[in-house]
């Protein structure tokens, strides 16, 4: 099991026991993280699982790839460290992985 740490809009911390091979996402909506909406289910197509990965983090997690970048042009206020949680995919790599829910989606 890997940890995950999401933080909400208003500061409210979740951490989350993810299994590996899971997205962010899946472990977001599990545990009722508010603020991810993830409509299309994590076909990367929606645009409203969108969070900033804690800076601390963002090598490990690395780049999107050019699908998700696109997607991400629908995501509101993207910023370097912005990331679709549906595209990332848990592993041990990221035992401890911080993340932050923006102040709404789309
Ligand atoms: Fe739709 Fe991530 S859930 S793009």
């Amino acid at each position: 099991m890997t940890k995950l740490t999401f933080v909400a809009f208003d500061g409210t911390r979740f951490d989350v026991e993810a299994e590996n091979g899971s997205t962010v996402m899946e472990n977001a909506i599990k545990a009722g993280v508010p603020g991810i909406e993830a409509e299309c289910g994590g076909a990367c197509a929606c645009a409203t699982c969108h969070v900033y990965v804690d800076e601390e983090w963002s090598p490990a997690v690395g780049e999107p790839q050019a699908m998700e970048e696109d997607m991400l042009d629908f995501a509101y206020d993207v910023r370097p460290t912005s990331r679709l949680s549906c595209q990332i995919r848990v592993s041990d790599a990221l035992d401890g992985l911080t993340v932050h829910i923006p102040e709404r989606q789309g």
